[in-house]
């Protein structure tokens, strides 16, 4: 091990992750570990099945009678994997495995990613005290991760939402994330189910090269701030086939996000795919190449949406591109709300938000609005919008009213360009 520098380590760490997209791209990547041969156990049959030194949780001490608290368990299959010189994969078999935070940390030794492969039922304690930090399963500065294995993360949200005061009070404490990416780079989410997280479900922050596929999300329509995915301070993620119904966003994009892309996602209940908010502290930084398409919303309150909080320090959200996106009874389709108040404490600030909002592109938005005002575009007296464009756009109110005079596109503080189809008429900015 030693004997190989640093830079032939990276090398041959880039051809297999070039190698493993390659494969995920024909969905057999297990195949091709198999056949790279590198710290593999041989064996036969079972065509699907990937080989690698196994580290099961049940030989570390776990139990699956959903009683038991296999924290400690967990936290010793880690560092057992994470020691290996070899390809290691975690294994969590079927069952109900019930466990407290867990702080899956690299660096590890292992040359290829870690494979966390959940088939049962990660259930969390519900005892807050526990949790030092808002984080329940966290995987902190791994160069290299796969979590997959079809199975759940269920984070038992309904016995601690009643703790969440976010609605009152501006700069509550966050429940803890199901699952929270920190510091890691070319991690792959695949095929994994979240249920009930008691605040966000899966959140990345300072990541690269992240991508989520196949994910299932749920929680009920009115829990608090169970946002499906959220972003931060990161570079390259990127998020397909999703389907995430909860009671906050469905993905929400905060500062420093850069380079992410979103496409064949499903989304409601909830708030919608959001960028934002954004603002709400000092030294954020910015927002920029995001594009979201081929996406469907369905019965959220809000569609398409940039949010900034009032009188907020300065900062950018730029290079937007929303594309191809179907709404179905959705209250707010398009939004870009520059006076977002999430919480009755905030919304006393009156000061113009200082977020810089360009270049954001809408084309081809189509399908059905629950509210008459299908697009929504107030920005900053402060810092206008300036390059915002709305292509094809299509969106009728479900059931329409009888009031002809309301307007069903309002826009303030904005330079906009139309073109293509436009229903509802195109707004004429206050500025
Ligand atoms: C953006 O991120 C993706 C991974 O999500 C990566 O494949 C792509 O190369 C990145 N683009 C740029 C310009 O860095
Ligand atoms: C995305 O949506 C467009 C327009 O509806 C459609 O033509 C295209 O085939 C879709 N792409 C994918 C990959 O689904
Ligand atoms: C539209 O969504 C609202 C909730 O926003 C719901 O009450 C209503 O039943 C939905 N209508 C249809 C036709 O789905
Ligand atoms: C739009 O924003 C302005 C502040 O810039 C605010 O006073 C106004 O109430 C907002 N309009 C709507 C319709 O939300």
């Amino acid at each position: 091990m030693k004997i190989r520098t640093a830079a032939a380590l990276r090398a041959l760490f880039l051809l297999f992750f070039i190698a493993l997209e390659l494969c995920v791209a024909n969905g057999g990547y297990l195949q091709m570990i198999r056949e790279s041969g590198r710290g593999f156990r041989s064996g036969s049959g079972g065509a699907a099945k990937p080989r690698g030194i196994i580290f099961n949780v049940k030989l570390f001490g776990a139990k699956p009678d959903g009683r038991k608290d296999n924290t400690q368990a967990f936290m010793r299959t880690w560092v057992a994997a994470c020691n290996s010189k070899d390809q290691a994969r975690v294994l969590i078999p079927e069952g109900i495995y019930r466990i407290g935070p867990v702080i899956f940390q690299g660096p590890c030794n292992s040359p290829d990613p870690i494979i966390v492969q959940v088939k049962g039922t990660v259930k969390a304690t519900d005892d807050i005290s526990e949790y030092p930090s808002p984080e329940w399963v966290s995987f902190e500065k791994l160069d290299g991760v796969i979590l997959t294995g079809g199975g759940t993360f269920d984070g038992q949200g309904q016995a601690v939402w009643q703790y969440n005061d976010c609605s009152s009070n501006a700069y509550c404490q966050l429940l803890p994330t199901s699952i929270k990416l920190s510091s890691v780079s070319n991690a792959i989410i695949r095929r994994i189910k979240s249920i009930n997280s008691k605040s966000f479900h899966i959140g990345i922050t300072n990541g690269k090269n992240i991508k989520v596929r196949s994910v299932d999300i749920v929680a009920p329509e009115d829990s608090p701030n169970t946002d499906g995915i959220h972003i931060s301070r990161s570079f390259g993620v990127s998020i397909s086939k999703a389907v995430i119904g909860t009671g906050d966003d469905c993905i929400s994009i905060g500062q420093g996000s850069n380079n992410v892309t979103i496409s064949k996602v499903t989304c409601g209940p909830g708030h919608g795919i959001s960028v934002g908010s954004l603002g709400k502290y000092p030294d954020e930084q910015d927002v920029n190449g995001i594009t979201v398409k081929n996406c469907t919303l369905v019965n959220t309150d809000n569609g398409l949406r940039i949010k900034t909080w009032p009188g907020s320090p300065p900062s950018q959200a730029s290079n937007i591109v929303f594309q191809d996106i179907i709404m179905e009874n959705v209250s707010r389709p398009i939004i870009i709300n520059q006076q977002y108040c999430a919480s009755t404490s905030s919304c006393t600030n009156k000061e113009p938000s200082n977020v810089k909002i360009s270049n954001v592109f809408f084309q081809n938005i189509r399908g059905t609005s629950a509210s008459d005002v299908a697009v929504k575009i107030n920005c900053s007296s402060a810092v206008p919008c300036e390059g915002l464009q709305l292509f094809d756009i299509n969106l009728v109110p479900i059931a329409p009213t009888t009031d002809s005079t309301t307007p069903s596109a309002v826009c303030s503080n904005a330079k906009i360009s139309f073109g293509g189809v436009q229903v509802p008429e195109p707004c004429t900015s206050s500025r």
